[in-house]
């Protein structure tokens, strides 16, 4: 089947796109434990950067998990696909020429890299959403730690699943140390020195 499958070029190029946007276009892959502020610091910066005519786009765990992997739970194999999935559609993204935010939890150190491998190597910055599981446990503003420690909810990231902290992140946010604000110009100085923008 696959052999009968041919790559069709498109007539516009990415580089003609960006031009079009006048800004590149990159992934910027927000990772950390539930609770620690992914969704929040992702919108904000993504926002920011729209108010000054960078567009974006925002993929976030919880909303994809509606639709597009909607038959995916939470064992290993499952949030592999569902990382495998996202950095696809981030792809896509990427060629569309919009720069794309995306906040999952994405606990396993390969399958970020993998993610990273699918775009140019100056195309895919990870940031390390950094918050104690401590902190992350007195948010827990769906109420899913105190579940997850009573055992209602099976394999929980950071109880009763692994999260494999990022080894060399782009970025490391101290989110539970430092206001939005600082985070957000953190996230937006670091893609304005790498070019993204001018
Ligand atoms: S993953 O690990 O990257 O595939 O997870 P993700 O797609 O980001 O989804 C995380 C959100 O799903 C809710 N949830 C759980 N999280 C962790 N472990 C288990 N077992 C689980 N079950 C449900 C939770 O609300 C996560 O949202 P955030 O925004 O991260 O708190």
């Amino acid at each position: 089947m696959k052999s009968h499958i041919t790559w069709q070029d498109q007539l516009v190029t990415k580089g003609e796109r960006q031009q079009l946007h006048s800004h590149k276009s990159a992934v910027v892959w927000f990772t950390g434990l539930s609770a620690s502020g992914k969704s929040t610091l992702c919108a904000s910066v993504a926002k920011k950067l729209h108010e000054q005519g960078i567009s974006t786009y925002v993929l976030d765990g919880d909303n994809i998990r509606h639709g597009l992997n909607k038959n995916l739970g939470f064992s290993q194999e499952d949030r592999s696909e569902n990382i495998r999935r996202i950095g696809e559609v981030s792809k896509l993204f990427v060629d569309a020429g919009i720069l794309t935010f995306t906040a999952f939890i994405s606990p396993y150190q390969e399958d970020r890299e993998l993610v990273r491998k699918m775009v140019e190597p100056d195309e895919f910055f990870e940031v390390f959403v950094k918050c104690s599981l401590e902190e992350c446990e007195r948010r827990d503003p769906k109420g899913l730690y105190k579940k997850a420690r009573a055992g209602e909810i099976k394999g929980f990231t950071g109880i009763s699943a692994p999260y494999e902290e990022p080894t060399n992140p782009e970025i490391v946010i101290e989110n539970d140390q430092q206001d939005i604000e600082t985070s957000v110009n953190q996230v937006i100085d670091f893609l304005q020195k790498r070019g993204v923008f001018a």
